[in-house]
């Protein structure tokens, strides 16, 4: 099989646990390298769960690096409250028994991409987008050289989740996302409008539960303690098709089967200025003004079809 060289930039994070399950028991991957960023915990926090989800995947052939502590210009956000304090809801933090690699996440990225031919590797970031920015402004050539940025990040129909405006990994890095766009990458956002169509339901977390590997549970056990608090801060429509939304296995799963989404091409930009609408992102779909750039918005997500590669990915054990 040919593989899909990836790296996965995160900061696990209880949607990001369940999108490294997802990642590390897909064959279809080589991945390269899982990089952390400051973001939903602090980046000491974030690589370390990292490198613990590796150690229950039983992917320490996987190099985890540290990266930004915190974003370009803000001060570092954090969103405990929706993640536990330790980043992994339930699951008790323990110390991996592998460190991280050496160097930084951003020098990672830069080698990692430069050294393989030119678009083969793709960036799955599902956090505030430091570490690119950062990348981007060491190496513009990265730009050029990038396969696929597929983004969990955005909000537009949908509205926001950490402000009436704005989906919480562009706002707590408004600049670096702006930087990113646009810099001629060719990006793919899976926003609020997309990622609040694959929700983790009752019947779905139940079926992965049911399978039975460290993986499954581990997946099912992030999906649960959502439930709970999403239940608790944002309160609970009682109907049976809802359940807390599963943002971050939204790029993977597109990476691993397109199909699954429907994406529109247009124009991307990021607010920077306002306090108010800080984080927005103001997609323009008019041809005129949207043909210019490489970004694509995702409208549409097939969650079942998200949750059947979830399952899969997550009932093999060992390395794939
Ligand atoms: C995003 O924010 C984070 O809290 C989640 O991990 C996800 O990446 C959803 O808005
Ligand atoms: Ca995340």
């Amino acid at each position: 099989m040919n593989r899909q060289s990836l790296i996965i930039d995160c900061d696990p994070g209880v949607d990001d646990a369940v999108a490294l399950m997802l990642a590390f028991g897909a064959g279809e991957f080589e991945l390269l390298a899982v990089t952390a960023v400051g973001g939903n915990v602090p980046v000491e926090k974030t690589a370390r769960n990292a490198r613990m989800l590796r150690q229950i995947a039983g992917r320490e052939d996987v190099p985890v690096f540290a990266g930004a502590e915190r974003p370009l210009r803000r001060e570092p956000a954090g969103a405990g409250e929706f993640h536990g304090a330790e980043g992994l809801g339930d699951l008790a933090p323990f110390e991996p028994d592998a460190p991280c690699a050496d160097g930084h996440a951003v020098d990672a990225i830069i080698d990692l991409v430069m050294a393989r031919p030119e678009r083969s590797v793709a960036l799955a970031v599902m956090g505030p987008m430091t570490n690119l920015a950062l990348a981007l402004r060491e190496a513009p050539e990265l730009a050029a050289r990038l396969g696929p940025v597929a983004v969990m990040g955005g909000a537009r129909s949908e509205g926001g989740n950490i402000t009436a405006s704005a989906e919480f990994n562009i706002w707590a890095d408004p600049e670096a996302a702006a930087e990113v766009l646009a810099s001629g990458c060719e990006v793919v956002l899976f926003g609020l409008d997309a990622t609040h169509q694959v929700r983790a339901t009752e019947e779905r977390i139940a079926l992965l539960e049911a399978i039975g590997t460290a993986k499954a549970a581990t997946a099912a056990s992030m999906m649960r303690f959502s439930q709970r608090i999403e239940r608790e801060i944002v309160g609970w429509p009682s109907l049976p098709e809802w359940g807390p939304p599963v943002h971050d296995p939204c790029p993977v799963a597109w990476l691993l089967k397109p199909a699954l989404f429907e994406l529109a091409p247009c124009h991307v930009r990021v607010e920077t200025e306002s306090e108010l609408t800080r984080g927005h992102t103001a997609v323009e779909f008019r041809e005129a003004v949207a043909g210019s750039l490489p970004h694509r918005w995702a409208t549409a997500a097939d969650a079942d079809g998200v949750f059947a590669l979830i399952a899969a990915a997550v009932g093999t054990t060992g390395t794939n």
